[in-house]
């Protein structure tokens, strides 16, 4: 069987072709993890997700259906997903959706997608939030897909959102997961650059802002696919970090909480500068599962 990347419709002739027989789930699956192979980690785990898409099933019915057929439109749409795959695009893009905390959230090349390692900066936000049991408002600067905001609004049932970024298409990927998690009474979104017209006082504000160094980003193949917007932390990594801190005491409220996601190795520089605008606050840095530092939280 030809596994090429087909590209116009006349390629897929054989299917109309009497003797066609069409292939079995796992022969499509052998093929699929071979071009697949190449580029990812995970060929098989790929390719079982692409193709229970397209036979709308699961993969799970998938291993116990070896010998299923593929209809011939089903042939023809998995070996457009399996081509693009091939060619780099991550397996969220081609999904279009992505799960985060337990739920699924629209995606677009327009937004990061979200990460593993963000759900720790939720469960330290919540660990915050549900020590005070006030109606409480939340700042998350840089929302992207709305991931964060939407967690910790699904979590908490009396807290208000204003969640902000400087990229309008990121910000209509967000709407449109509030929505579909229906929570659009107690959000706002707001595009603006970090605080600029943000107005009131926030119990906690809560940002991962891009923090990669430019240099090292250039060699990173998810500058390729991701949003350089959402990535790009300026030469040093630090440029809206630094920002952030040095402007964040504007819109906290008294006593209120300020939870980061840093970049591996960030831990020192970041601690020093929240040292220089709040000599008082404690810090603590947390662990991803990695063990990376990754999370800072400082309350005022
Ligand atoms: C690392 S992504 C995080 C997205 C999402 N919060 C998540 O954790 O998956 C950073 C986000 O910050 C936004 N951003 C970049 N520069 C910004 C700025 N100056 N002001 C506000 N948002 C900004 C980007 O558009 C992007 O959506």
């Amino acid at each position: 069987m030809n596994w090429q990347p087909a590209k116009k419709q006349n390629d897929y002739v054989q299917t109309r072709n009497k003797n066609f027989s069409p292939p079995t789930v796992n022969q499509v699956l052998q093929n699929a993890q071979k071009m697949i192979g190449p580029i990812s980690e995970s060929p098989r785990l790929d390719a079982q997700v692409l193709l229970a898409k397209i036979m709308k099933n699961s993969r799970t019915w998938l291993v116990a259906h070896p010998k299923s057929r593929l209809g011939a439109q089903e042939d023809v749409q998995y070996r457009r997903l399996v081509a693009r795959r091939a060619h780099g695009e991550p397996l969220p893009y081609i999904l279009g959706t992505w799960e985060f905390f337990g739920r699924r959230f629209q995606i677009n090349p327009s937004v990061l997608i979200p990460r593993a390692e963000t759900e720790h900066l939720v469960e330290e936000a919540l660990g915050l939030l549900r020590n005070n049991r006030s109606v409480l408002k939340v700042l998350e600067v840089g929302t992207g897909s709305g991931c964060i905001a939407v967690s910790l609004l699904l979590e908490m049932r009396s807290l208000g959102v204003v969640a902000t970024d400087i990229s309008l298409q990121a910000l209509r990927t967000a709407a449109q997961n509030i929505v579909n998690h229906a929570i659009g009474d107690r959000i706002d979104l707001v595009q603006t650059d970090l605080f600029s017209g943000i107005r009131g006082q926030f119990d906690l504000v809560c940002a991962n802002l891009p923090y990669i160094p430019r240099k090292v980003l250039n060699n990173l193949q998810v500058g390729r696919w991701e949003p350089r917007l959402a990535l790009d932390g300026g030469e040093d990594g630090f440029i809206y970090l630094r920002r952030f801190i040095a402007e964040v005491a504007k819109v906290l409220a008294p006593g209120g909480s300020v939870v980061l996601e840093i970049g591996e190795g960030q831990d020192e520089e970041v601690r020093s500068m929240i040292r220089l605008g709040f000599p008082r606050a404690p810090v603590r840095i947390s662990k991803d599962l990695a063990g990376y530092n990754r999370v800072v939280v400082f309350e005022t």
